[in-house]
């Protein structure tokens, strides 16, 4: 787009995205080749023959995938009919035309790495869909359900925490409840630690309890707006008319497995301290990098809190499930989360999803890919507005809720990028430092 800084790609040798290319993403498809491979004699007792040839075929296509990627030949349509097929070669297409001076093909290490990258997951459930009948395999299950095997014990702890806290909320004063408040969002926010792609697939659980590490955390915080978030929805806020008014807040979800933990137990206190009234989660409707919340996983972690041994846990599964059965929470799912378009094309790409974001009065962003999506994924300053990068997308008072995971950042105080630099060089990409980047009412 004229104005605006070019799209990080793997074309930088030696960067982030490149790295990201030539190594990661190749382990990620051998580990879902592998997770095929684990799963045959289940697919044979629930298919029979059909099974195992399905199962050989998508081992196949993945395997032809890496060889692509590594070979780095051009990047092809998709063939199988989905929901999103058309708009995906229509991207591809747009993407080729911006190729003047090469021989106009897309390829893994020249095009946008947002792009690149969508795209390799998309062509992973390219290879399933076409391998009927085990069409519904989600190669990523195994590791997210691990995940959230493996972060039990700091499960348990926030939700020990949080059913403690419900029992104490009415005598909170104003300052002990936005101290809550900022609790459960830093909660959240280090939960997004806890990806699958950023450590190729190898697991990445949370061990430790989380809330007694907060306070050492703060000082990793970059950016910090909880204050802003805090005026949107505190009590007697100035917008508000009628105390009884519905307050909806919507969540984008990141990862399943501990993340999703953190982000349910956040929308539990906003309804508990009725900071709000609703909470909307968006999902994705295909396995995505790795760890993505799918309908299925949301649905298997409620499952899993409420049968848990644990009392707390095990009420809180139960108050999530009554949640959504009378819709004070709503779980929604739509193909432009796994597109690779930036955010500031929903309102023309998916022009209903930017109309239902629109009824939130705060939407908060989880994650690192969410913030490349919300940014352009572009080399941009890091003094630069985040206001600017946003690039008009602006549904609603939104905020991003990020550990930095790539080599962009926007919105640092002058200096404070380079400082980091100096001292750390991997700041940008290791996930240690985090975000609560906030854009207001116009
Ligand atoms: O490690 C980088 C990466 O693969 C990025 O491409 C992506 O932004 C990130 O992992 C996923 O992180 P998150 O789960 O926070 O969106
Ligand atoms: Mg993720």
């Amino acid at each position: 787009m004229a104005g605006q800084p070019a799209s990080l790609s793997g074309r930088d040798v030696g960067s982030f995205a490149y790295i990201t290319i030539k190594d990661r993403i190749p382990q990620i498809l051998t580990k879902a080749i592998d997770s095929l491979h684990r799963h045959k004699s289940k697919f044979f007792e629930k298919h029979g023959e059909k099974g195992l040839e399905a199962e050989k075929k998508a081992i196949s296509l993945l395997s032809k995938l890496r060889n692509e990627l590594q070979t780095d030949k051009p990047m092809i349509p998709l063939v199988e009919k989905f929901a999103d097929t058309d708009i995906w070669n229509q991207y591809l297409d747009y993407q080729q035309s911006l190729l003047g001076e090469t021989d106009g093909k897309a390829r893994w290490f020249f095009s946008p790495w947002l792009f690149v990258e969508c795209y390799m997951y998309r062509r992973i459930h390219e290879a399933i869909i076409q391998s009927p009948p085990i069409d519904d395999f989600d190669v990523f299950k195994e590791s997210k359900d691990q995940n959230f095997f493996e972060s039990q014990e700091s499960v348990i702890a926030l939700c020990t925490y949080l059913q403690e806290l419900i029992s104490t909320l009415e005598v909170l004063d104003e300052n002990q409840l936005k101290n809550e408040f900022f609790k459960f969002l830093q909660i959240s926010l280090w939960g997004n630690k806890c990806d699958l792609s950023l450590s190729g697939g190898e697991t990445s659980s949370q061990k430790t309890n989380i809330i007694t590490s907060l306070g050492e955390l703060q000082a990793f915080i970059l950016v910090n707006d909880m204050e802003h978030l805090w005026a949107l929805l505190r009590p007697g806020k100035e917008t508000e008319t009628d105390s009884a008014a519905a307050v909806r807040v919507a969540i984008v979800l990141d990862n399943s497995g501990f993340e999703l933990v953190t982000d349910l137990v956040l929308a539990h206190f906003l309804l508990s301290s009725r900071l709000a009234t609703e909470v909307h989660f968006y999902g994705k409707t295909i396995p995505w990098f790795v760890s993505d919340t799918t309908r299925r996983d949301f649905t298997w972690l409620v499952e899993q809190a409420k049968s848990s041994s644990d009392k707390y846990l095990s009420r809180c599964g139960l108050d999530w499930e009554s949640y959504l059965k009378v819709g004070k929470w709503v779980y929604h799912d739509h193909i432009f989360w796994t597109l690779p378009h930036e955010f500031c094309a929903m309102s023309q790409v998916a022009p209903d999803l930017y109309t239902e974001l629109q009824k939130a009065h705060l939407i908060l962003f989880k994650g690192d890919l969410n913030y490349r999506k919300l940014t352009g994924d572009r080399k941009w300053e890091f003094t630069v507005p985040f206001h600017q990068a946003l690039n008009g997308f602006h549904p609603a008072p939104l905020c991003s809720i990020r550990t930095l995971k790539a080599e962009i950042q926007v919105g640092l105080q002058p200096g404070q990028g380079e400082e980091l630099a100096a001292s750390e060089p991997s700041w940008l990409t290791t996930g240690k430092y985090g975000i609560f980047q906030f854009d207001g009412p116009l």
